[in-house]
């Protein structure tokens, strides 16, 4: 039986879909057969973080709507064997995706799938309700920003109100010089603020944005951020990879 995960925010723009891609593709590595859904309806763009946009012909809508099989909905990423994806409608009415229509989806998926990451809208609307309602684990992204990490904070505890036992965090855009100069909270303030365990840190590295753009893949790429999330995806299959205790004062841990 697959693993569904809830990958949210609180705040838009935290990494929470480069999260899921960069995952998925680690987890695929690995040898998990695994499927990114696209719950940003709307908006979504994990196609586009893989350079697939004319290849993504049919979405989570079209399943939804009894008007395409599960095989017509998913697309596998040529460029990562094992790793699929199911699309976001680009217009459907948030009320179809209720609780009970995603139980009855998530339910093939697991059986199907290894890993299924649900890269989830930001902020608490009904979609995330709905996916939290059939997650068995969740993670919060967030960067080390009070706003971002309070918003984190409603998230996990909406998880937890679900019945959602395995809660983490993620925090994304780490700088660490601002984070030596107490500017930014670093990730062990965060993991105590929040009473969840890290899931990994990301540094902020513009090696993300090349690869959004370019639809390559940071796993491989020997990057900072490529290397983090190796080792989030490693820890995703229970390896211990110990999390790096960043120390005020300490240099260069990213370098
Ligand atoms: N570690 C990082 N370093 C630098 N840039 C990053 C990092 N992580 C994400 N980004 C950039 O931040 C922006 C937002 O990332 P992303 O779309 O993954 O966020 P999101 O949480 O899914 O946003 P939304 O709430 O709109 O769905 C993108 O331009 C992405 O390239
Ligand atoms: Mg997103």
């Amino acid at each position: 039986m697959g693993r569904i995960i809830a990958i949210a925010s609180g705040k838009g723009g935290v990494g929470k879909s480069c999260v899921t891609a960069a995952a998925g593709a680690g987890l695929a590595a690995l040898g998990r057969k695994t499927l990114m859904v696209d719950m940003d309806l709307g908006l979504r763009n994990l196609d586009t973080l893989f350079g697939m946009e004319t290849q993504v012909l049919n979405h989570i809508g079209d399943y939804i709507r009894g008007n395409a099989s599960l095989d017509e909905v998913i697309t596998p990423v040529e460029a990562h064997p094992g790793l699929f994806l199911l699309a976001a409608a680009q217009y459907l009415d948030p009320s179809e995706i209720t609780k009970e229509a995603l139980a009855e989806l998530f339910g093939q998926l697991r059986e199907r799938f290894d890993v299924v990451l649900a890269d989830c809208p930001a902020g608490i609307g009904p979609i995330f309700e709905a996916v939290i309602q059939n997650a068995d684990e969740g993670i919060a992204v967030t960067e080390p920003v009070v706003s971002a990490v309070r918003d984190a904070d409603k998230v996990l505890h909406c998880m937890e109100d679900a019945g959602i036992k395995y809660r983490f965090i993620i925090v994304n855009k780490l700088r660490y010089q601002l984070m030596t100069r107490s500017v930014m909270m670093s990730p062990d303030e965060i993991g105590e603020v929040l009473g969840v365990s890290l899931l990994g840190i990301v540094p902020m590295d513009e090696n993300v944005i090349i690869c959004s753009n370019s639809g390559k893949s940071l796993i491989g790429s020997g990057t900072p951020a490529g290397k983090a999330f190796e080792r989030i995806a490693s820890r995703m299959t229970g390896r211990a990879v110990p999390v790096p205790r960043l120390k005020r004062g300490r240099k260069g841990l990213f370098r």
